[in-house]
């Protein structure tokens, strides 16, 4: 199963949610693959650690589709391009700041489609795929979205980002119908709740008799996440007794059996 996480706006846990989803899967024998298409590189750092420089990267990837090199119809082995990570059964396709360099000559050259063919070669390696996004609708995000089974879509109860939310389904939408018909959002995470706040409390509520899909198990605020970035240390592995373990381990549970079929 290949997950896309993704949300236009920047700061909702996109990658956090990417990389400890990724992890629990993991930890339970899957075989697991992380792709990291944000330059900034914020997936790659917590999983491989801030000063990890690893020799390939989607960069390197993606150059390769924009070469001569290889001939027609020789398809780009993407195993190179992967790293290990410090946890069993873990493995990154990591990002660097090259990656939005390339970004225009991608687009130029209709390679949209290289990231999905490239995931097939290797899909026999893999049980599951989560693959973190950008804060935008551009190459990288539409590559996922289109490589993807399925779409989760982080939310913050942020009043600001609902009608973000909405442009975003839209959005979705139209790739599900241009391209990728296979794609199913498979539901929205409310993440940094505040219980004891009135507000984001509304917000969800009101968000549920719009219909949205909005999954049943939040994942709290908690300072608990910024120590697990710094010591590049998922929660199931740096916490795993902690309160925000368990609703992680909830939510993966809830995506349920779809989990475990690549
Ligand atoms: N549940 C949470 N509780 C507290 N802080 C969080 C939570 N989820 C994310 N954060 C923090 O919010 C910031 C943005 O998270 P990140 O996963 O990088 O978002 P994105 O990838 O969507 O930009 C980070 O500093 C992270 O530590
Ligand atoms: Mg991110």
């Amino acid at each position: 199963m290949r997950r896309v996480i993704f949300n236009q706006k920047g700061g909702v846990g996109k990658s956090t949610i990417t990389c400890n989803l990724a992890a629990i899967s993991a930890a339970s024998g899957l075989r697991t693959l992380v792709v990291d298409l944000d330059p900034q590189g914020n997936a790659s750092s917590y999983l491989l650690g801030a000063g990890a420089e690893p020799d390939q990267t989607v960069g390197d990837f993606f150059s390769s589709t924009l070469g001569f090199r290889l001939g027609p119809r020789k398809s780009i082995n993407l195993r190179q391009f992967i790293s290990r990570t410090p946890f069993d059964h873990l493995q990154i396709l990591p990002a660097n700041r090259e990656l939005e360099t390339l970004q225009g000559k991608l687009e130029s050259r209709y390679k949209i489609y290289k990231l999905r063919e490239a995931l097939d070669g290797v899909a026999e390696h893999y049980d599951a795929v989560f693959i973190d996004t950008p804060p935008a609708l551009n190459f990288f995000s539409r590559s996922a979205l289109i490589a993807a089974d399925r779409c989760l879509i982080p939310f913050d109860c942020d009043d600001f980002s609902r009608q973000a939310l909405y442009e975003l389904l839209e959005q979705i939408q139209e790739i599900q119908e241009d391209h990728n018909g296979q794609l199913q959002v498979e539901g929205i995470i409310v993440n940094q709740f505040q219980s004891g706040a009135k507000l984001p409390r509304t917000v969800v509520d009101e968000l549920h008799q719009e219909g949205l899909p909005i999954l049943p198990t939040y994942i709290s605020a908690s300072v608990k996440i910024r120590e697990s970035h710094q010591q590049a240390q998922p929660l199931i592995h740096m916490a795993p007794r902690h309160k925000l373990s368990g609703e992680f381990q909830a939510l993966y549970d809830r995506l349920g059996e779809g989990a475990a079929a690549a």
